[in-house]
């Protein structure tokens, strides 16, 4: 047939061959909005190669779709230009890094998928053994055992650009599979590691978006940033500080303070500009909102013309009032509101509260890239339900030197020498100086309840590496998903995954994870109880 007959049967997303003489368009019909907008191809041929069923969703709007259909059609999902470009973004920027790391004399070395547990916090994914019958296989949670056992074998500037594996509840920043950029290094300290990782930022950010950012990053330890800002990943690119006025409501009338005072908690708030204006139907949502974190209620003043105006002033002197206002900086027009609680509810309650409020008020700069080393966190978190310490990063992060005779007599009060980098509010990384020597190790396995028979079972293949001249070694992982999501300005690591799964840990578009065939369990000894696993989920 003619060609012009059969471009009559062309829709969107058809594949075709065309043969002819490209042209400008003529006057009036150029389209400078669209790639090729000012040519055209006069056809001559035209041939069909494939034809395209209708879509499921138009290429061209973004949104309208939900998340579980642009999963189900990914290929399709990824011919947007806006995926395309997270892809290109996503390469070039791995390139940069290994670029990079290679002229710092860093060697990528691959470590194992079939290994055995390494803890970071989160659940193992499993893989039988078929030839070791009833044995498993876990998946990494990082490398961090081998990369350190690296540096024991003289590869003294490792890297790798490795999946991770972590069965862990969900959200938009987390990904049961997720890639690291991870780091290690014989003889560090913390500021080679900073510096480290502030030039190879540098390198990445003018090869991915051609800007400079600014060094050295700030630094900040984890108590300053609970303070100022009830979270330990602080987003610094606005202000709306966390101030204490328990030293100023102690004596006053307002029995919420007094109590919760007098129970050893504190009293804290932050100052909206401008949040005058807002209804007592908005202030009545804040409070449900903080009430979503534990607090018990949300105490609030507006600054108007004729002073501090609120239900409660009542409860309060004047010159207390005044206090209040000049602690928090407040101005006429601003809004005052304040949490009285134990200072882990109040950290947690005004923390999400300040950031839900920049985000309502929009008042986060979303050009800005603002790092912030945090450091200086407790070695050890303590575990109410199972009654025992935890390492608040991991169990092989070693405490400051002058902290280790605390193990023995208080080590809630020990300090760690690990570091996380916080990029606007998000953890993009988290690293620390290892234990090198044996000793330590063990205390610190002790120290976490573990048995020196577990201890063994678990590390013994480490424990003894260390017993081999082990250097002192350090590193940092950074999450590179979450990286590449700043810079490519999405919302949700998904976004710049190629085939992520579901907040469910569902891959749509293949089905994953599936049922297996009765043979293959058979082959690996494996028997299913699923109504036992089913009635103990929903009863418990
Ligand atoms: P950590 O557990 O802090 O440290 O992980 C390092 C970084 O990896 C990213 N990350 C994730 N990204 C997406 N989805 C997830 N589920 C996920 N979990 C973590 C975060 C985080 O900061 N072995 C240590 C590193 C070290 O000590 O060198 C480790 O894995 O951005
Ligand atoms: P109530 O005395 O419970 O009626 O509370 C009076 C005001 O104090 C209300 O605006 C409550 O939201 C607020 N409030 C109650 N408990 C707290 C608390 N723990 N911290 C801050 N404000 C509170």
């Amino acid at each position: 047939p003619q060609a012009h007959t059969l471009a009559h049967r062309l829709r969107n997303e058809y594949v075709f061959a065309v043969r002819g003489k490209v042209a400008m368009r003529p006057e009036g019909t150029a389209n400078p909005q669209l790639a090729t907008g000012e040519i055209e191809v006069l056809a001559q041929e035209l041939q069909i190669l494939n034809e395209c069923k209708t879509l499921p969703f138009s290429l061209d709007l973004e949104g309208e779709v939900t998340e579980q259909v642009r999963l189900q059609y990914r290929y399709l999902d990824l011919r947007r230009p806006a995926l395309q470009r997270n892809f290109i973004l996503r390469h070039r920027v791995v390139k940069a890094l290994r670029d990079f790391f290679d002229q710092e004399g860093f060697l990528e070395i691959e470590t194992p998928f079939l290994t055995k547990s390494t803890p970071e916090g989160a659940r193992d994914y499993l893989v039988p053994s078929r030839v070791n019958p009833g044995k498993f296989y876990a998946l990494p949670q990082s490398p961090q055992c081998f990369k350190q056992i690296l540096m024991i074998a003289g590869f003294d500037k490792y890297y790798q650009i490795v999946r991770c594996f972590r069965d862990e509840d969900l959200r938009a920043d987390r990904q049961p599979e997720f890639t690291q950029i991870d780091i290690e290094m014989s003889f560090p300290d913390e500021e080679t590691i900073f510096d480290l990782v502030e030039r190879m930022l540098a390198h990445v950010f003018a090869v991915g978006q051609g800007r400079e950012i600014v060094r050295p990053f700030p630094r900040m330890t984890y108590r300053e940033a609970l303070e100022r800002y009830g979270v330990d990943k602080p987003d610094i690119r606005f202000g709306m500080e966390l101030r204490d006025i328990s030293d100023l409501v102690g004596e006053e009338q307002f029995q919420v303070f007094t109590q919760v005072l007098a129970a050893g908690g504190q009293v804290k708030g932050i100052c909206v500009q401008g949040g005058a204006e807002l209804s007592r139907r908005e202030i009545d949502e804040l409070t449900t909102f903080v009430k979503g974190y534990k607090a018990k209620g949300l105490a609030w003043f507006k600054i108007t013309a004729q002073g501090m105006q609120s239900p409660i002033t009542r409860f309060f002197s004047l010159s207390t009032l005044e206090k209040i206002q000049e602690r928090l900086q407040g101005q006429e027009g601003d809004l005052l509101l304040f949490v009285a609680d134990q200072p882990a509810v109040v950290a947690e309650a005004l923390g999400h509260l300040r950031l839900h409020l920049a985000q309502q008020r929009k008042l986060i700069p979303e050009q800005e890239y603002r790092f912030l080393w945090v450091t200086d966190f407790p070695l050890l978190e303590y575990d109410a339900e199972e009654k025992r310490y935890v390492a608040m990063h991991h169990p092989f992060t070693s405490p400051r030197e002058e902290d280790i005779p605390l193990f023995d007599t208080a080590p809630e009060q020990m300090k760690a020498r690990a570091y996380d980098l916080v990029l606007n509010g998000y953890e993009i990384g988290g690293g620390s100086i290892r234990i090198h020597r044996r000793a330590i190790q063990e205390q610190m396995f002790r120290t976490l309840g573990i048995p020196p028979q577990e201890a063994e079972e678990k590390f013994g293949f480490l424990l003894e590496a260390l017993d081999y001249g082990a250097p002192p070694h350090g590193g940092i992982a950074l999450g590179l998903d979450r990286l590449l999501m700043i810079l490519a300005g999405a919302n949700s690591i998904r976004e710049v995954i190629a085939f992520p799964k579901t907040q469910k840990a569902v891959c749509p578009l293949t089905g994953a994870p599936t049922a297996v065939q009765p043979r293959q369990l058979k082959e690996l000894g494996i028997k299913l109880d699923l109504p036992t696993l089913l009635s103990s989920k929903t009863s418990g």
